[in-house]
């Protein structure tokens, strides 16, 4: 089923964070494999930690060799696929975008950002070309302060805003999202004592799943 993967040059930039909420919040309705394409392996770190999930499958694969074959089985075996790459616009990161049915990318909102999210975009460009098919790409705005309401459209770097659609919703910087790496497990598993801000977080993280989804069924 739809292949959905995370890509930026830039490290740091919230891939595998973003990756992680989407995985938890669909795995809330259906099963999703998550393959870790990063030898850094933070997300099966991640999956190493805390609760474990019947519908949460993730697998280690950063081999070119292999990936394709990763990525089309786990696609024939579970509802939704989600793919973390690594922080560099390698061969094996454009097999990955090549087998994608959206790619998302994840950016700040500072210049240094928008200046990778274009990297990536560009490479997503390339592989269409090279596939003969256009693969969706989306700018995600994260790690952006939640205060800041209603980002004016004009604040948006420009080059960026004309190269790639954005999601309407952005995953702002919260404490319940950056605390999943250290407990393991979903938001839901979290201890709202302990993390500050956890309805919010989960508020967010509903609402950019659902984008997701929309976008994957091409209502938006
Ligand atoms: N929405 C967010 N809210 C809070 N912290 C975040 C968020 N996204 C990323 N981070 C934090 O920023 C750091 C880098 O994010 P990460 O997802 O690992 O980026 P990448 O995979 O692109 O290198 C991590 O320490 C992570 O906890
Ligand atoms: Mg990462």
């Amino acid at each position: 089923m739809p292949v959905i993967s995370f890509a930026s040059p830039k490290g740091g930039s919230g891939k595998t964070t973003s990756a992680i909420i989407l995985v938890c919040e669909l795995a809330q309705r259906a099963g999703v494999i998550m393959i870790d394409a990063d030898p850094a392996a933070r997300s099966q770190e991640w999956s190493q930690r805390g609760k474990k999930h019947d519908r949460i499958e993730v697998i280690s694969c950063a081999d070119e060799d292999r990936i394709q074959d990763v990525i089309d089985d786990a696609a024939t075996r579970a509802p939704f696929v989600v793919v973390d790459m690594e922080g560099a616009a390698t061969n094996l990161n454009s097999m990955i975008i090549g087998q994608s049915d959206l790619v998302i990318i994840p950016t700040g909102d500072e210049q240094q950002d928008a200046t990778a999210a274009l990297r990536a975009i560009r490479q997503v460009g390339q592989v269409s070309r090279t596939a003969r098919r256009d693969i969706p790409a989306r700018v995600l705005f994260a790690r952006t302060k939640a205060a800041i309401k209603a980002r004016n459209a004009r604040d948006i770097n420009a080059e960026l805003r004309d190269a790639a659609p954005a999601f309407a919703v952005e995953l702002n910087d919260r404490t319940a999202f950056s605390s999943l790496h250290s407990y393991g497990g979903t938001l839901y598993d979290l201890d709202e004592r302990a993390v500050g801000g956890l309805p919010r977080a989960i508020e967010n993280s509903v609402a950019f799943a659902s984008e997701v989804v929309q976008v994957l069924r091409g209502s938006k």
